[in-house]
């Protein structure tokens, strides 16, 4: 099974949920590996990876096997990202190109329950090989207009990749994140992404992700978020996201 978690806007908790997600599904048994397909690296960071040795660079450069890079970190197995994936728009153009990364992971699927992707805030041959080798998609969003905006042109990529490249991609649903329920606009926004995850066919989901201290506390101590703060609302949203989750994607198939 492997979800990409994806939206092109900034800073809406992309590689905070892919930590959260790699780190829960370890600790309840499951075999997970993330890639970390942003050229900024934040999820090797956040998770301690090392980005000096075998990275998504030399596997999509074809110069190393998947299986050669994979990292055990205290989150669960994870293969880091390279500064050098910034070009990849550049010299990914080989025929075929939108499908360098399901191929390069084929031979795991069989060794995880999950493989979770993270991408960088672009809608670039990157994300497109992350959808095109994904069964789901998880969008994280702000409870802001900018970002309801972003998720329009992610649709119309979606759409897209299910059309030429992969049919069977589905969207898992909008998880609200950095979620704030003083702010006196976060209400309405709340209602209308519910409208627009409906008019994509899929859903918002019920449980959403609060701002926390813990969050920026744990990156820097570079330790999962149920260790650092098992009790912090940020941590019990990310627990019970993961369940819900779970329930829709299935349980390590
Ligand atoms: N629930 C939260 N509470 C507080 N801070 C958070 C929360 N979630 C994320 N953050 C902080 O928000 C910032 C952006 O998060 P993150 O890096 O995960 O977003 P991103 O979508 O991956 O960004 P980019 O698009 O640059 O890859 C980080 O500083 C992170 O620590
Ligand atoms: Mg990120």
């Amino acid at each position: 099974m492997i979800i990409t978690v994806t939206n092109q806007k900034g800073g809406v908790a992309k590689s905070t949920t892919v930590a959260a997600l790699l780190a829960a599904l370890t600790q309840r048994g499951y075999k997970a590996l993330a890639l970390d397909l942003d050229p900024q690296c934040n999820l090797s960071l956040i998770t301690k990876a090392n980005i000096k040795g075998g990275t998504m660079l030399s596997v999509l450069g074809e110069e190393q096997k998947a299986a050669d890079v994979i990292q055990h970190t205290s989150f669960g197995d994870v293969i880091a990202s390279h500064a050098g994936l910034a070009g990849a728009d550049i010299w990914l153009k080989d025929i075929g190109k939108e499908y360098k990364l399901k191929e390069a992971i084929e031979p795991l699927q069989s060794k995880y329950d999950y493989i979770i992707i993270d991408t960088p805030p672009a809608l670039g041959i990157l994300t497109v090989n992350a959808m095109v080798a994904a069964d789901y998609v998880v969008i994280p969003s702000q409870a802001d207009i900018l970002s309801m905006q972003g998720i329009t042109s992610l649709t119309e990529s979606i759409k897209g990749i299910k059309k030429y490249c992969n049919p069977n991609l589905k969207i898992a649903g909008i998880l609200l994140t950095r979620y704030n329920a003083r702010n006196i606009l976060t209400a309405n926004i709340t209602e209308m992404l519910r409208e627009q995850a409906q008019s994509m066919g899929t859903i918002l989901f019920k449980n959403t992700i609060r701002e926390g201290i813990a969050v920026k506390e744990s990156q820097i101590n570079q330790v999962p978020l149920f260790e650092h703060a098992p009790k912090a609302n940020p941590t019990i949203d990310y627990e019970n996201f993961v369940d819900e989750l779970l329930d829709i994607v299935g349980k390590g198939e």
